[in-house]
């Protein structure tokens, strides 16, 4: 079940917050510009859909989406346990980092966490099938979905030369194991 962990950045054992009501989510996360949605209503799927039929069975929310977000486009994400490259992208989302855009997934299948740095503390979310998170651009975060990663989720752009990571050098994210 999704869920969020609210930290003092200093005190990565002693949590100020923990819910999983997805109203008390969105109402804490949205203090810091964090947008985050439970939708009721998402698309059955084949557990062996392609990403174009993903993006196709998810069209008219993410048409809506985009049209919020003034996005120009969308793809599909999926890792698993097995995926060669599943140390090196952990690594690459697991430091503290910014981007220029919003960061926007919808989680499909599986999930993880996305963790805000903000204020002196840390929002830990936990977002699973159904959950959409958006990340304002420039807000310090990280992603972990542990180390056996197993998650697809729909990413939302409105430019994708934004969605590099610009790295704090802060190691925070060493002292929240989240996953
Ligand atoms: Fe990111």
């Amino acid at each position: 079940m999704s869920q969020l962990t609210i930290f003092d950045d200093l005190r990565p054992d002693h949590p100020v917050l923990r819910t999983t009501d997805a109203e008390a989510m969105a109402r804490e996360l949205a203090a810091i510009g964090v947008q985050f949605e439970r939708w009721e209503s998402p698309v059955e799927l084949a557990e062996d859909a392609a990403p174009e039929a993903i993006l196709e069975a998810y069209r008219p929310y993410l048409d809506e989406l985009m049209g919020d977000k003034g996005a120009g486009s969308a793809d599909v994400i999926s890792l698993t346990p097995d995926n060669p490259n599943v140390a090196a992208l952990r690594t690459k989302f697991l430091s503290e980092h910014i981007h220029t855009e919003d960061e926007i997934r919808f989680f499909v299948r599986g999930g993880g966490h996305f963790v805000m740095h903000v204020n002196g503390r840390v929002y830990d979310a936990y977002c699973e099938a159904g959950d959409l998170i958006s990340v304002p651009a420039n807000t310090k975060h990280w992603f972990d979905a542990g180390l056996a990663p197993r998650f697809t989720a729909l990413r939302v752009f409105s430019d994708t030369t934004g969605w590099t990571p610009h790295y704090t050098g802060d190691a925070i994210s060493e002292r929240f194991a989240v996953a």
